[in-house]
């Protein structure tokens, strides 16, 4: 067949929703996209190597707060939603959407072991017509320089025999206003039949798509995103510790600093970055960058920044002791949230279990309330998660505030008595002398009783 019949017979397709889509990777970011295809009525067909998400979706359960019950039930009920741990079925799908994990090595190099484990599946199943579409947030050059040659070695042609995009996922968990359907989404495809492929695709679930002109703009769109969010957070997160040596509070300065109405705008600083998005993805760029001998210093600078905030916590956690003339050795510290945002229940890099690992390792007696996490893994033995009410009934010698999640109420918090480290501005609304602020008004030690 020629290149124009394969695209036009794959573009009809995709149009009459006829398209077998696959999709590989059923995580935070494949799961909704799946149901998201299977909601516009297509066949989709889920692939992930972790056989008891597999058995989930099969029973039409969802394990991600962001995909509803009913909606995966229904697709699932439906005959148009399936998993399998069998990647050899992908032989069998016209579209191939690669969304699985990119994370860091602890070299803070790039851990393409997944996506290279994903693309060997979909090499060995490839045939004339097919779409393969990697959503993967990784550095530029990725899908020309590793998925094309991985791909093209059966003897098929990209943009001739198959097609080939990248296509960055833009979920942000937890949030209820954008979902899948109305966050833009990028297509940069290896050549204009690859590009008009992926964009009808996606036209088909998503309000609106953007075409980019290669992989490799596409695949920078993501990095310059989460970059931008990295190094702005850094930057208030300096400008946090700073204000709390000047004696300002860096929250009231951002809350008046939003009001003009252009060339600005609010980020907010916190106990550190958390996800597996901010906190990686630059790092993914730098390395690219410097692979070509360019050093990207704001990335690097803004990821010192914000990896430091843990331990500065830690130390206004001290201040807040030291006020009440204890240590952090043997005091009963307590923990509101350990997911790395709010209304989430991920903690993968959550700055709170960084916090909770330097409290510890200075003797802290630790607890932590979180309606997300029931339970923490740790070295020396897992930690329930306790109630609010609990906590508040054991008399901890200080909290912390590091997510500030909907669930929370903060009035018995607060009039506890309690000092409270508050990483979050969640008692923004609230003036009471245990509150002890990311930055601000400085408390001076009552001189010790000899
Ligand atoms: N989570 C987010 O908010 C977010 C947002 C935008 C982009 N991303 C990016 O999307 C990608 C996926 O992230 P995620 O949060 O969905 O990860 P995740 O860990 O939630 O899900 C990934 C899934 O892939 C599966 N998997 C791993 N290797 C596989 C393989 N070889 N074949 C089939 N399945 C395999 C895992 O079992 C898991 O279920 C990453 O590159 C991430 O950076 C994530």
């Amino acid at each position: 067949m020629t290149k124009t019949t394969l695209v036009t017979t794959l573009l009809n397709l995709i149009r009459d929703k006829q398209a077998r889509v696959g999709v590989i990777g059923l995580g935070y970011v494949g799961l909704p996209l799946a149901v998201e295809f299977a909601r516009a009525g297509f066949t989709v067909t889920g692939f992930d190597v972790d056989p008891s998400k597999v058995a989930e979706i099969n029973a039409g359960r969802s394990y991600i707060p962001d995909v509803p019950q009913a909606e995966l039930a229904e697709a699932v009920q439906a005959g148009r939603l399936r998993a399998t741990t069998d990647m050899a079925r992908l032989a069998d799908m016209d579209v191939a959407d690669i969304c699985v994990p990119t994370p860091l090595r602890k070299t803070k190099d790039p851990d393409l072991s997944y996506v290279v484990q994903a693309l060997e599946g979909v090499a060995a199943a490839l045939k004339p017509g097919q779409l393969v579409i990697l959503e993967s947030t990784t550095y530029p050059g990725t899908t020309d320089e590793v998925a094309l040659p991985m791909l093209e070695a059966g003897g098929l042609k990209a943009d001739r025999d198959f097609f080939l995009a990248f296509s960055p996922e833009r979920v942000d968990p937890g949030n209820p206003t954008y979902l899948t359907r109305n966050i833009p989404k990028i297509v940069g495809g290896f050549g204009p039949p690859s590009t008009e492929a992926a964009t009808a695709l996606y036209a088909q679930i998503v309000s609106t798509v953007v075409p980019v002109t290669s992989t490799r703009v596409a695949e920078m769109v993501k990095l310059l995103e989460n970059t931008f969010r990295a190094v702005n957070i850094g930057l208030v997160n300096e400008l946090a510790q700073m204000c709390h040596r000047l004696d300002i509070d860096v929250w009231e300065v951002i809350e008046a600093a939003k009001t003009k109405p252009f060339g600005f705008m609010p980020f907010y600083p916190g106990p550190g970055l958390g996800g597996h998005c901010i906190p990686i993805d630059p790092f993914y760029l730098s390395w690219k960058a410097r692979q070509n001998g360019f050093e990207c210093r704001f990335i690097e600078l803004a990821g010192q920044v914000n990896a430091s905030m843990p331990d500065y916590v830690v130390e206004r956690v001290a201040d807040a002791l030291n006020n009440a003339r204890k240590s952090i050795n043997g005091s009963r510290i307590h923990l509101f949230g350990v997911a790395y945002k709010k209304d989430v229940s991920d903690i993968r890099e959550s700055p709170a279990l960084d916090i909770l690992e330097l409290l510890a390792r200075r003797g802290a007696v630790l607890s932590y309330t979180d309606p997300f996490v029931s339970r923490l893994k740790r070295a020396e033995g897992a930690i329930e998660a306790i109630s609010t009410a609990e906590a508040l009934t054991s008399a901890p010698d200080c909290i912390v505030i590091c997510t500030n999640h909907s669930a929370f109420s903060w009035d018995a918090v607060v009039k506890s008595g309690v000092p409270v480290v508050d990483t979050r501005n969640a008692l923004s609304g609230f003036t009471a002398p245990n509150i002890v602020r990311l930055s601000g008004r400085v408390v001076a030690a009552d001189p010790a009783v000899v």
